[in-house]
């Protein structure tokens, strides 16, 4: 894995999928690497949980220095996610949460919901997430405290 945090693994059920096509245009643009987890552009229905897993998994072993999850609201991929031990993931409706998610949980996974956010938001969120480092100090024992 390298320092910088480029690699971005992303996953939708079938209610984010538009922000999904919206992120990876966004983040390819920023110079990001992208892993797109699926659902595919044309799958109607999908389970987020299965979604959640996969980009879990390659947070979890490297593959992805974070994920970014997204479903109809962001709590189901986040209930999801955090079942991988070594996940952290955060649901943020806001920059704020999304800042302190990373600054104080250093959160690897970002849940959002498509039919909570608006696009501008949403991105505003992503960027936000991704760009903000863990402060570490007070935060990292009870980091490491959630194993
Ligand atoms: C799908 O209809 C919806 O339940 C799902 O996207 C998500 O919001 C679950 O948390």
């Amino acid at each position: 894995m390298s320092e910088s945090p480029s690699i971005i693994g992303l996953g939708a059920d079938h209610a984010g999928r538009d922000f999904k096509k919206l992120f990876k245009k966004h983040l390819a643009l920023k110079g990001y690497q992208i892993i797109d987890f699926g659902v595919a552009d044309d799958v109607l229905k999908a389970d987020y949980p299965e979604i959640a897993g996969k980009v879990a998994k390659a947070v979890k072993d490297g593959t992805c220095h974070f994920g970014v999850l997204i479903c109809g609201t962001g709590a189901g991929m986040a209930m999801a996610a955090n079942r991988y031990p070594g996940v952290r993931a955060a649901s943020c409706p806001s920059q704020y949460v999304a800042s302190l998610a990373r600054a104080h949980n250093d959160a690897n996974i970002l849940t959002l919901g498509q039919r909570v956010l608006g696009p501008d938001l949403a991105l505003a969120i992503l960027d936000t997430f991704l760009t903000t480092s863990f402060e570490g100090g007070r935060h990292q024992n009870r980091v490491e405290m959630m194993g």
